[in-house]
């Protein structure tokens, strides 16, 4: 096994979520809820310049996960089971997640973001500037699509 280097938490995210129960899930769900990014002392001299970047990926702990699945079943397609590596569960080997955010604001080392999907108090591992540059028609979702298909079926029913 090569020697992994141990993780450590460059801050942590105040969110308005307690509960997972509390975080918008499934189709259609929107991730606009406000938080903070609050960066640790040792760490704020590393945020020079990132006001101007308008989105950031966050790369965090599912720190509240306690075991893994390889089979998951997203609530998004209705209990139908993936491998994990072909969603977003939290209940993955490596409890790692990415959550894109748009920057509203820095104050110091607290910087005030819109798209948080964590939970509060969640260990945050790295922060980066999202600059996609896969073309949305250079895109397959997967799955997802079909899920996303069935749903609109759903609500043209309904
Ligand atoms: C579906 S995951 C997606 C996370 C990230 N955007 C990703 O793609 O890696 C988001 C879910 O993780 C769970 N979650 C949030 N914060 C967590 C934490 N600190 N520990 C464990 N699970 C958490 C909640 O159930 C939330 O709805």
């Amino acid at each position: 096994m090569p020697n992994l280097f141990t993780p450590i938490a460059i801050g942590h995210v105040r969110s308005p979520f307690i509960k997972t129960s509390d975080i918008p899930k499934g189709l259609g769900a929107k991730h606009d809820a406000e938080g903070v990014l609050e960066i640790l002392p040792e760490f704020a001299a590393g945020l020079k310049d990132v006001e101007g970047f308008s989105h950031f990926y966050v790369l965090w702990v599912f720190d509240q996960s306690t075991d893994f699945d390889l089979v998951a079943t997203p609530p998004a397609d209705n209990g139908r089971p993936h491998g994990v590596f072909a969603t977003r569960s939290p209940r993955r080997p490596n409890p790692i997640a990415l959550t894109v955010v748009e920057l509203l604001r820095r104050d110091g080392a607290q910087l005030q973001v819109r798209g948080v999907d964590m939970l509060d108090g969640t260990p945050i591992l790295d922060l980066t500037p999202y600059l996609s540059s896969v073309r949305a028609e250079g895109l397959r979702r997967g799955w997802l699509a079909e899920a996303e298909k069935r749903g609109r079926g759903c609500n043209e029913r309904s």
